[in-house]
C-alpha cells in the first residue's frame, strides 16, 4: 500500500536483515526498524513493533530463515542452533496462528537440506513465498469482500486488520480498499480498540492515508451506532480460527459481535488459510495472550513539544487485568472471507475448503 506516494510493504526480507513498518511509533511517525538476526526478530515480534497475524507469521518466517543463515555449519550444532532460534520466535506471541504456520513452513524446508548453504538458501525462499502467498490471498480476500460492502455503506471494524497487521492489503480492511479503488461510496467506523488502540492509531491512520472516510469511534459506542441503525456491517479480522470456526480476535471483539447479532447486522471474520488451526477442535483450546496490565494503567502519545511519551492514567498501585484477545463463538459469525471463498463457520465448510489449502 501507499504511503507518501511510495508503495510498502509492512515487513520484507533485505539481504538478511527483516525490515519492517515500526507500528510502535505509528501514527506519530512512519519509521523503518531494521532487524539484523533473529534475535531482533524475534524481539521486534514480541514488541510489537510488527504485530497483527499475518504480519507475525511473516516477520516470524523470515526470522527462521535468519536462523538458517546464522547457524554454524557444523552438525550438531547446526541443529541445536536450529532447534534454539525456532522456539524463541515460536514464545514470542502465543495467539496468532500464523505464527506458527510459517515458522513450521520454513522449519521444514530449511531441515529438508543436508549443505548449510542449501538449508539457508531454502529456508529463504518458503519465507519469502509465506509473504508473496499471504500478500496474494489478502487481495483475494478483498476482491472477494468487497460486494457485501454496498454503495454509501458503513463498514465498522475492530483492532487493525489492514496492511499493516498484514504483509499487504490487510483482511478485514481488503474488501474496503478494493471497494474504494473501485470508486464505492463508503464510510468506516474504526472502534479505538482499547489498551493499545490500534483502532485509532493504525487503522485510522492507513485508511485515511488511502482517502477512505474514517471516524473513530470509542468501544463502547460500538452498541450505540449498531442499535441506531449507523452501521451496515461489521467486519473484522482473526488471529486463530478453530476447526469449528470459532475465532479469536483482539479482545473486544466478542462483544461486537453480539452487539450485531442483537441488532439484525451481519458480522464477517476475514482471514487467509494460514489464520485457520485445524488442530483445535474449538475456542477453548485456544491459548488467549495475557499482555502487561500497564498496557492499560499509562496511555502513549506525544507531549506538547511533539516528544512520544507515557503517563499513567490509573491510581498509583493499582493493578489491571490485560486478555489480548477474546472468542467470538460461531454462532454469531454470519461468514468468513478467505481468499478461498466466503465461507460458512462450519466444521463442514472449514474442512472442504481451508484443509486443502494448509495441508
Ligand atoms: O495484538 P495485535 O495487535 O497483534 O492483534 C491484532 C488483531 O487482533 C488483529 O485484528 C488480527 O491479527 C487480525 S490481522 C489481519
Amino acid at each position: 500500500m501507499r504511503v507518501a506516494g511510495c508503495d510498502y510493504r509492512t515487513v520484507w526480507l533485505d539481504g538478511s536483515t527483516v525490515r519492517a513498518v515500526n507500528q510502535a511509533l505509528l501514527p506519530h511517525r512512519f519509521e523503518i526498524a531494521a532487524l539484523a538476526t533473529h534475535g531482533d526478530t524475534a524481539g521486534a515480534i514480541r514488541d510489537m513493533v510488527v504485530r497483527g497475524a499475518p504480519a507475525i507469521g511473516a516477520a516470524g518466517g523470515f526470522g527462521m530463515a535468519q536462523v538458517f543463515l546464522e547457524a554454524p555449519s557444523e552438525l550438531p550444532a547446526r541443529v541445536e542452533y536450529v532447534e534454539q532460534g525456532y522456539q524463541r520466535l515460536r514464545l514470542t506471541r502465543p495467539t496468532a496462528q500464523n505464527l506458527f504456520y510459517a515458522l513450521e513452513r520454513v522449519r521444514q524446508a530449511g531441515l529438508a537440506q543436508i549443505d548449510p548453504a542449501q538449508a539457508a538458501s531454502a529456508a529463504m525462499a518458503e519465507a519469502l513465498a509465506y509473504a508473496d502467498q499471504d500478500a496474494a490471498a489478502c487481495l483475494r480476500i478483498g476482491q472477494l469482500g468487497a460486494p457485501l460492502i454496498r454503495e454509501g455503506a458503513t463498514v465498522l471494524t475492530h483492532c487493525n486488520a489492514g496492511w499493516l497487521a498484514c504483509v499487504d492489503w490487510g483482511t478485514a480492511l481488503a474488501p474496503i480498499y478494493v471497494a474504494h479503488r473501485a470508486g464505492r461510496k463508503l464510510k468506516v467506523l474504526a472502534d479505538e480498540t482499547r489498551p493499545r488502540l490500534q483502532g485509532m492509531s493504525l487503522t485510522a491512520w492507513e485508511l485515511a492515508a488511502e482517502g477512505v472516510s474514517v471516524e473513530i469511534i470509542a468501544d463502547n459506542a460500538a452498541g450505540f451506532f449498531m442499535r441506531s441503525g449507523g452501521v451496515d456491517l461489521v467486519i473484522t479480522g482473526a488471529d486463530r480460527i478453530a476447526a469449528n470456526g470459532d475465532t479469536a480476535n483482539k479482545i473486544g471483539t466478542y462483544e461486537k459481535a453480539l452487539c450485531a447479532r442483537a441488532s439484525g447486522i451481519p458480522f464477517y471474520i476475514a482471514a487467509p488459510a494460514s489464520t485457520f488451526d485445524l488442530n483445535c477442535p474449538d475456542g477453548q483450546g485456544i491459548p488467549i495472550e495475557e499482555r502487561s496490565g500497564e498496557e492499560l494503567t499509562s496511555v502513549a502519545g506525544l507531549d506538547e513539544q511533539g516528544r512520544l511519551v507515557k503517563v499513567r492514567i490509573a491510581p498509583a498501585g493499582a493493578t489491571a487485568r490485560n486478555p489480548a484477545f477474546d472468542v467470538t463463538p460461531a454462532e454469531l459469525i454470519t461468514g468468513i472471507i478467505t481468499e478461498k471463498g466466503i465461507i460458512r463457520p462450519t466444521a463442514q465448510d472449514i474442512a472442504r475448503v481451508i484443509a486443502p489449502a494448509i495441508g
